[in-house]
């Protein structure tokens, strides 16, 4: 009851307010001598919000703009006026809880390039917010706890901003989150473990400089598409990742210093279409699991301390469009995966294969050998738990799809399918 009186004042104070400026517009008109048929309906057409929620939020929307203390490209000057759903970056929609409202339910504020100390007292106090992308600006500061409070929230991107300082913990409380993308910022410290438990679709967290083991619960996550590229992710990949398998689509773990051995795990990754792991410390031969992946296109786990046989079910993968493998120190490879280097799909530059060009030094192989490595359970390297490898018959190479994830890797704001 209370919350509702208070609105309803500051709904009056707005209205007073721009009766005195549409006073003054008009005058102004009058005087250089315009038009004097200014009709008089126009003006509760000016005074009225479209809907109560838009009233709501008008004053919180101004409190901003007058936080911000850049806008090179000049979009805070369509900030004005009642007309909210016409400001340059803000969209309006019925809000799920009434069908006849039209409320404030999304922002796309991305290349905006404005800077604010902080988007606290803004995106916390827009009840009807359902996604905020704020790709290329420069915001940073905290993150308000009331952002747990907004019903609606289920996509928040603030990448590629001046964000510092430890994980966000607010935004774990979010519940109905679905997409969280902090990529390109400065965050630092571990990632909370209860980000896997989250509920969400999509996790980028790459571009930034966390600094952790990767967590043990990595495999409780429901995201798709998954990046930790580019951070300081160190220890073995967690085999607790096949808990993952209903979901996980796309995994960017590139950059990172990953140590130990592929777990047998990842090839129950039965949605699994782009792997990359390149340039990590990640050492072991290829577990044949991974000739399960049907679906597999994108396999990259070049600059590694891989070694022995390239698996020929993994080279036979009928999906596969790129098999990238240099700079490891791999041994042999078969007729299959022989035919896949003539083909383009897979890069073997680089390693230890006497017989073909472009290979490591002998020396340089030698010495690699001097110092044996050893897998956790390496009986489990041959296993094969599916009935049917992969097949190459039906092979699909240069139906190249271009895949979510990579463009997470630029700094721009990335294109998603099923995104509005
Ligand atoms: C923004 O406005 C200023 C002052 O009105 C003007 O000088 C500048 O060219 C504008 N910039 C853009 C990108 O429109
Ligand atoms: C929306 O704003 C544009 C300019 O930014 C203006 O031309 C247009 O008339 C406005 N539409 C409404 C419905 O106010
Ligand atoms: C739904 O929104 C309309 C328009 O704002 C409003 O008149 C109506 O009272 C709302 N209904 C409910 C149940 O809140
Ligand atoms: C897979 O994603 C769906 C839809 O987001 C979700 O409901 C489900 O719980 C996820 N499965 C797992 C095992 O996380
Ligand atoms: C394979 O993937 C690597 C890493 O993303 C890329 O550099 C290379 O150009 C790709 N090769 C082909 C043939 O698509």
């Amino acid at each position: 009851m209370g919350s509702i009186s208070l609105n309803s004042q500051s709904l009056f104070h707005i209205s007073i307010l721009l009766l005195s400026s549409f006073i003054s517009v008009t005058y102004c008109q009058n005087f250089q001598g315009l038009s004097p048929l200014i009709s008089p309906p126009l003006i509760p057409e000016i005074l009225n919000f479209l809907d109560q929620r838009l009233a709501i939020v008008y004053q919180i929307i101004q409190n901003f703009k007058n936080a911000i203390t850049s806008d090179p490209l000049n979009i805070t000057q369509t900030w004005v006026g009642p007309d909210i759903c016409n400001y340059t970056g803000f969209y309006c929609t019925s809000p799920p809880d009434n069908d006849s409202a039209i409320a404030l339910a999304s922002i796309d504020f991305n290349g905006f390039q404005l800077s604010a100390p902080t988007l606290d007292g803004f995106i916390d106090q827009l009840p009807d917010l359902a996604l905020f992308h704020a790709n290329s600006n420069k915001f940073s500061g905290t993150i308000s706890p009331k952002i747990a409070e907004l019903p609606f929230l289920y996509e928040l991107d603030l990448s590629n901003n001046n964000f510092f300082g430890s994980f966000p913990m607010e935004i774990l409380r979010i519940r109905g989150l679905s997409f969280l993308d902090l990529r390109f910022n400065f965050f630092t410290g571990t990632v909370p473990p209860q980000v896997f438990t989250q509920g969400l679709s999509v996790l980028f967290l790459n571009n930034n400089n966390f600094i952790q083991k990767l967590p043990e619960n990595l495999g409780s996550t429901s995201v798709l598409y998954l990046t930790l590229a580019n951070n300081k992710f160190i220890g073995p990949i967690p085999r607790s990742i096949i808990k993952a398998s209903a979901n996980l689509t796309e995994v960017l773990f590139l950059n990172n210093l990953l140590t130990g051995c592929l777990p047998y795990e990842l090839g129950f990754l039965r949605k699994l279409v782009l792997f990359d792991a390149s340039n990590n410390l990640l050492t072991g031969p290829l577990p044949c699991s991974l000739g399960c992946l049907a679906k597999l296109e994108q396999f990259n786990l070049a600059g590694n301390l891989l070694y022995g046989q390239v698996p020929e079910v993994v080279c036979a993968l009928g999906n596969l469009a790129n098999l990238s493998l240099s700079s490891n120190y791999f041994t042999k490879l078969g007729p299959i995966c022989r035919k896949r280097v003539k083909s383009g799909v897979l890069d073997i530059r680089k390693n230890c294969i006497r017989d073909l060009p472009d290979q490591r030094s002998a020396l340089e192989c030698a010495a690699f050998l001097l110092h044996p490595r050893y897998c956790p359970n390496p009986a489990s390297f041959n296993f094969i738990p599916c009935k049917h490898p992969s097949s190459s018959s039906h092979s699909r190479i240069g139906a190249k799809r271009n895949l979510v994830s990579y463009s997470s890797l630029l700094r721009h704001a990335a294109e998603f399918p099923g995104r509005n």
